[in-house]
């Protein structure tokens, strides 16, 4: 992510700047036996202490500087205030003890000499309250969730970004309706917009109404509503996705789903006449899985026709790439299964043709390294999550989204916190997402375990979720019996904030 200049950095360059005059003063002061410093008198030899004093103190200045500048939010604030207390006891102290101490400094002047002090208490204390001050109490040095972000090319104005939901409201054969883009258009204050899972052809569809971006008219859809969303001033990715064996053959004109092995979802599936057992999936052939990777290519170009901002593979929550992964679902003995870089080759190739149809800078990945959706379930998460976010990260894509669990996946997961375990393997962008709300966003991103939130549903019922959040307003309850509806009731008629 780029650094961009906001009146926190602009300060710190300032910092930068004062610092590298003083440090020049410095260097002239020490050579130089015939330099006075207004209001002292310095006495011509020169101790190795006071050497010492005016390099060091110096460098430490710029040091503080440069750490809130350029340093990881997770570790600058610490680094930043330790380096200030050695200055203030190494640099400042000998001036506060006074001159006792110090054979070679005399001050006849006290004036001066009162207001070198206080201007030096002054700049300590700038320093080590700009860099021990919380994001969530409004910092100039520390990132939160309304500092601008840069991503996908654009200069995001938040860090709010809306997660990926399946709203069940596209038209026949996967085309995106008007209502959908009046959904869209008003959640347009979000720093991003994740669409819902979207097929990325026949055989990857799941989801009763749900939309598609693999046929000519879904693309002409879809490009009225990212011109509508890009009109309103927001940004939107394509979320796309292969449903895998979550599926049922009565919504796939009989055809049975795919999946690594002939291994049955747990649980029940909602169809219009009620809820039935998951089928038993057919297992995919070896020489099948090359057009389904191909397919997310396809997607990935007709994402960048239709005008999206980006696209991301939605690798997480039980869904083909993520069944693949798992060994829970994958008992397969070719090369796509069995180690865990077999089980992770599916995610990996789909993530290189997806950056290869457009490029690194737009695409990303989202995975759920906890959940236990769908029945998923894998004998070593850790090292297996660890494999294939080690192997993204080095493909650099625009971002990659990591799921906490949810209350039910914590009550057996072995992974308790995603972001802190998976944080330190991570150097591309990093959301974070389920269960956040301000403050916890906040303070994941001041401590620098994210870069960015998505939100799911609180902006199901707050489109103006951003500007709540700004104003801290009260939140609209969702109504989960029109999560997956029909029609406007549920969907774009949640009241907004009068503006
Ligand atoms: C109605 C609904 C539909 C969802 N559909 C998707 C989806 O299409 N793709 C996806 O990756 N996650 C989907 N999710 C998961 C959300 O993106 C998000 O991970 C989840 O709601 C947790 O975030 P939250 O605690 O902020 O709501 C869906 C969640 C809900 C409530």
């Amino acid at each position: 992510m780029a650094t961009r200049l906001n009146l926190a950095r602009i300060l710190l360059l300032a910092g930068i700047a004062v610092g590298l005059l003083s440090w020049r003063e410095s260097v002239e002061h020490i050579g130089n036996p015939d330099f006075r410093v207004p209001g002292y008198t310095l006495a011509p030899s020169r101790s190795w202490y006071h050497v010492f004093r005016e390099v060091c103190g110096d460098v430490a200045k710029m040091a503080v500087f440069l750490l809130l500048f350029f340093g990881r939010s997770s570790w600058r604030t610490p680094v930043a205030w330790w380096i200030g207390l050695i200055l203030m006891v190494g640099y400042y102290a000998p001036f506060w003890i006074g001159e006792p101490f110090l054979p070679d400094l005399a001050a006849p002047n006290r004036t001066a000499s009162i207001i070198h002090m206080a201007m030096a208490t002054l700049s300590l204390l700038a320093l080590v309250v700009a860099s021990t001050i919380r994001a969530h109490r409004g910092g100039v040095a520390m990132t939160d969730i309304f500092s601008p972000v840069d991503l996908l090319g654009h200069h995001l104005p938040n860090r709010i970004f809306m997660s990926a939901m399946t709203r069940t409201r596209a038209g026949e054969n996967g085309v995106p309706t008007d209502l959908m883009r009046g959904y869209y258009v008003q959640r347009s204050s979000a720093g991003l917009i994740v669409t819902e899972c979207t097929r990325v052809s026949d055989q990857a569809h799941g989801i009763i109404r749900c939309p598609g971006i693999h046929r000519d008219d879904q693309v002409a859809g879809w490009r009225k509503v990212t011109e509508a969303v890009h009109n309103a001033g927001g940004r939107i990715v394509c979320q796309i996705w292969h449903c895998g064996r979550v599926a049922h053959p009565d919504m796939r004109g009989g055809e049975p789903p795919v999946a690594p092995s002939a291994i049955p979802v747990e649980g029940d599936f909602f169809l219009p006449r009620g809820r039935v057992d998951f089928p038993i999936p057919r297992t995919l052939a070896e020489n099948e899985i090359a057009p389904i990777v191909e397919s997310f290519a396809g997607a990935t170009r007709n994402a960048h026709a239709a005008g999206f901002d980006g696209v991301e593979l939605h690798g997480a929550n039980g869904y083909l790439q993520d069944q693949f992964l798992e060994d829970g679902s994958n008992q397969r003995t070719d090369s796509y299964g069995g180690s865990v870089a077999n089980r992770g080759r599916l995610m990996i190739e789909t993530a290189e043709v997806m950056i290869a149809a457009w490029d690194a800078d737009h695409v990303g990945v989202r995975l759920s390294p906890a959940s236990t959706l769908y029945g998923m379930r894998d004998s070593d998460k850790r090292a297996t999550f660890g494999h294939v976010i080690a192997a993204l990260d080095a493909l650099r894509p625009a971002y990659l989204c990591l799921l906490e669990p949810n209350a039910k996946d914590a009550k057996t997961e072995q992974i308790k916190d995603v972001l802190q375990t998976f944080r330190p393997m991570v150097s591309v962008p990093l959301i974070g997402n389920t269960g956040f709300d301000k403050a916890k966003a906040n303070e994941a991103i001041g401590a620098g375990r994210a870069d960015a939130i998505a939100f799911g549903v609180p902006f199901i019922a707050n489109a103006d979720l951003p500007e709540r959040m700004r104003r801290d307003a009260p939140l609209n309850t969702p109504h989960k019996d029109t999560f997956y509806g029909e029609g406007p009731e549920g969907y774009t008629d949640y009241p907004m904030l009068p503006s």
